[in-house]
């Protein structure tokens, strides 16, 4: 028999809906609470929020009923369209029905493996920028730079554009931009963005930013020479060519273009910024990955073909983003009919909420969960890993259309890396880091790290006689 409301916290004011003790922790910390509630009431947990009934999701099968098998009957909540509609539109990540299918038909062509032989060697070349620019420094903020170079790889990838000069600004104004959705997201009420106040007005000009450097690259585009297979000549050839598959308006293809390319650089550089401090604080796994990359790469740069044979590398990723989920809350759903989830009958209209972080933090399916350990994902554990309690890239139709093209990102960058520097905590940066979750999860505070030029084992010193040698397959850089 079906029950009407799952467990929950019961001392909820039933009239308000929020007691200011619920409401201040899902505000400030809304990872435990959520942790909280878990392992309170188990997996789907009730409660009352304002007027409306929220129902937070922890198991396995039931996200694979919710996200899959009766993922007809839920949509995106509106709340979502109002915090993120200003600046995607109706792009891919707002879209809903038959116009997201048709436009995710058309948008998977960019992901196709023809095309991602291209974006890996933009990922390493941009890499080896990286490198070439941190070589001397003492100390560099990490996230703030893996968002440059997150940045610079979607932007030549997919819109052909070189943002190296632009791309600290862009950076700055992401994080600026994420900080005001987070506080958006988890306000009382969404206030429409015209209204005339400081905040809004900031949102404003920020996303009036994103979406002029779009129709810039759009407007240059239109006038090159040399027009690259890429998302922008798609778009480009869809504009009010109904005709085509995916055929939009202008608004439509810029839309779009924000969508790939906020999507774009916004996880991946969260995804690396935490697999760069694992790998700070775990110098063991540090040098397996470098044996891994030097046993199959010799010293090369790393192609496209090379993805397989990285396997260590690959499981250091996926362990990455086991425990630092960049979407660690997926966006929030509401059911458009009565649906059963869990043996409960629940109305039409509830919201539903989802948590990565949790999950992949839960001990029943991750063993020692705060433990970074690699070998979770070896071909022989990997597959106990029950399917739905890891979902990093999110799960069914809705699930990350670029998922392909961030593992592809984040194991390229990570062998390009080691291949050429050593790195580890800058002096004085605390081990430990607290998260704050921002649309991705982000560090509260900058993580500093030291990069050093590599030195060879074999290597007395990477001195001026060794400069330009080969060791051992190797080749040392110049120092500065
Ligand atoms: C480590 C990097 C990334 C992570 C962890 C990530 C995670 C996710 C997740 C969890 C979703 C599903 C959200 C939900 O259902 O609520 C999603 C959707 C999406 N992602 Fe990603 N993503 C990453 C990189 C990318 C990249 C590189 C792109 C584009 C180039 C991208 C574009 C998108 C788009 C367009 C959607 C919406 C898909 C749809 O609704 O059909 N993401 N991503």
């Amino acid at each position: 028999m079906t029950r009407k409301h799952p467990p929950g916290p019961a001392n909820f004011n039933a009239a308000m809906g929020l007691t200011w003790r619920h409401g201040a922790s899902l505000w400030w910390n809304p990872i435990r609470f959520v942790t909280r509630l878990g392992h309170t009431y188990g997996d789907l947990t009730f409660f009352r929020i304002f007027s409306g009934r929220a129902y937070v999701v922890n198991g396995p099968e039931l996200i694979r009923d919710l996200l899959v098998v009766k993922q007809k009957s839920f949509r995106k909540l509106d709340r979502v369209r109002m915090v993120l509609g200003s600046g995607f539109g109706n792009g891919l990540i707002l879209s809903e029905g038959p116009q997201w299918l048709r436009q995710r038909r058309a948008l998977h062509s960019i992901f196709h493996p023809s095309m991602m032989a291209r974006y890996a060697q933009i990922t390493v070349a941009r890499t080896r920028q990286l490198i070439d620019e941190w070589r001397g420094r003492e100390r560099v903020e990490l996230d703030h730079d893996m968002t440059r170079l997150a940045l610079t790889i979607i932007a030549e990838s997919l819109f052909g554009a070189d943002l190296s000069r632009q791309a600290a600004h862009f950076s700055r104004l992401a994080f600026e931009l994420s900080n005001i959705y987070a506080g958006e997201e988890y306000s009382p009420f969404v206030l429409p963005d015209w209204l005339p106040l400081g905040g809004k007005r900031r949102k404003r000009a920020i996303v009036a930013e994103f979406r002029g450097l779009i129709r810039d690259l759009m407007d240059e585009r239109r006038g090159a020479d040399q027009r690259p297979d890429d998302l922008l000549e798609m778009l480009l050839g869809a504009i009010n060519r109904p005709e085509v598959e995916g055929g939009m308006s202008k608004d439509q293809a810029v839309d779009e273009a924000m969508t790939l390319f906020n999507g774009g650089y916004h996880s991946s550089s969260m995804g690396l910024t935490w697999l760069f401090f694992e790998l700070a604080k775990h110098p063991e796994i540090f040098a397996r990955v470098r044996a891994d990359a030097d046993a199959v790469l010799a010293g090369r740069d790393a192609t496209l073909a090379d993805l397989p044979a990285l396997q260590y590398t690959s499981m250091v990723v996926k362990e990455a983003l086991r425990l630092w989920p960049p979407a660690w809350e997926m966006f929030a759903r509401e059911n458009v009919e009565e649906v059963e989830l869990g043996g409960y009958q629940i109305a039409k209209g509830g919201v539903f909420l989802i948590y990565p972080f949790v999950l992949q933090r839960d001990a029943r399916f991750f063993p020692d969960p705060l433990r970074f350990d690699p070998e979770r994902f070896s071909p022989a554990r990997e597959p106990s890993i029950p399917p739905f309690a890891y979902s990093p890239f999110g799960r069914g139709p809705h699930a990350c259309i670029g998922a392909a093209f961030a593992s592809m990102e984040m194991v390229l960058v990570l062998a390009t890396m080691v291949q050429r520097i050593d790195w580890c905590l800058a002096p004085g940066q605390p081990r430990t880091v607290q998260p704050k979750p921002f649309i991705a999860i982000r560090p509260a505070k900058p993580i500093w790290i030291q990069p050093r030029l590599r030195i060879a084992a074999e290597t007395p010193r990477a001195t001026d006689e060794f400069r330009g040698q080969e060791v051992k397959g190797y080749k040392t850089e110049q120092v500065s």
